[in-house]
């Protein structure tokens, strides 16, 4: 597991951008994986990585979490990461697929099984943030999805938020590569309780045999040991 402070967010998204970047010219020559994070954090490391040097013909983006709204609604990750990225360069996109009356139970199952077709027997990259309260995809404390340890994507009802889609534990812990995007005074106190190995759901992630990269401002990183 490694740190990298960067020393504002418009550093950390050039930082970000460059590293994830490199890790996906580490697959040259076959199709690489790679999940998107949602929030607002990622958008301006989405924003320089579409002017980077990557073939995005060989890449299959999709989602480590979505709201349950339709793909063109504000709140949409699926809306914020082609508005960014997606809709700049040729990489493959498998999305969600939000329909009316369509149950996201449903949607959760069939996305499981479409990851499963773009994936080389693992995830290559998976790019995640963390909100305050240390949840990282849609797995937020106290959730159901948290005890799930059979599916790859699941959906999640989080009170006050609604109906989420999010990969579990057990799939982001197949990852090879796993990279968290965090800015931000507000987030400063629970990365360093995460990164202490308080119970958080974003303490869970990483813990196998994946390369865990935590990309953080200076603001986030303001109350970690300097040691
Ligand atoms: C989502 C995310 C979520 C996000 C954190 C941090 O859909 O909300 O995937 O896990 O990464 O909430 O969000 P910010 O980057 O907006 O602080």
């Amino acid at each position: 597991m490694r740190i990298i402070v960067s020393e504002g967010p418009v550093e950390l998204a050039d930082r970000a951008a460059s590293h994830i970047a490199e890790l996906i010219s580490t697959y040259e020559g076959r199709r690489v994986s790679l999940g998107l994070a949602g929030g607002s954090t990622p958008r301006a490391t989405y924003e320089q990585l579409r002017n980077t040097e990557v073939d995005w013909t060989a890449v299959d983006c999709w989602l480590s979490d979505e709201r349950w709204v339709p793909r063109d609604d504000p709140d949409s990750n699926s809306r914020m990461a082609r508005l960014a990225l997606l809709d700049h360069v040729p990489a493959v996109f498998h999305d969600i697929g939000w329909r009316k009356k369509r149950l996201p139970q449903a949607a959760a199952q069939e996305y499981s099984a479409k990851l499963e077709t773009i994936f080389d027997e693992a995830p290559d990259i998976v790019l995640l943030g963390m909100g305050e309260d240390g949840h990282t995809a849609s797995l937020f404390p106290g959730t159901d999805a948290l005890e799930d340890t059979s599916s790859g994507y699941i959906a999640n009802f989080v009170p006050g938020k609604g109906w989420r889609l999010t990969a579990t534990l057990g799939l982001l812990n197949r990852a090879r590569h796993l990279v968290f995007l965090v800015a931000g005074t507000g987030k400063a106190g629970v990365l360093s309780r995460v990164l202490n190995g308080e119970p958080f759901p974003s303490t869970l992630v990483g813990r196998g045999h994946s390369d865990v990269t935590w990309l953080v401002d200076e603001a986030a990183a303001a109350e970690l040991d300097p040691s």
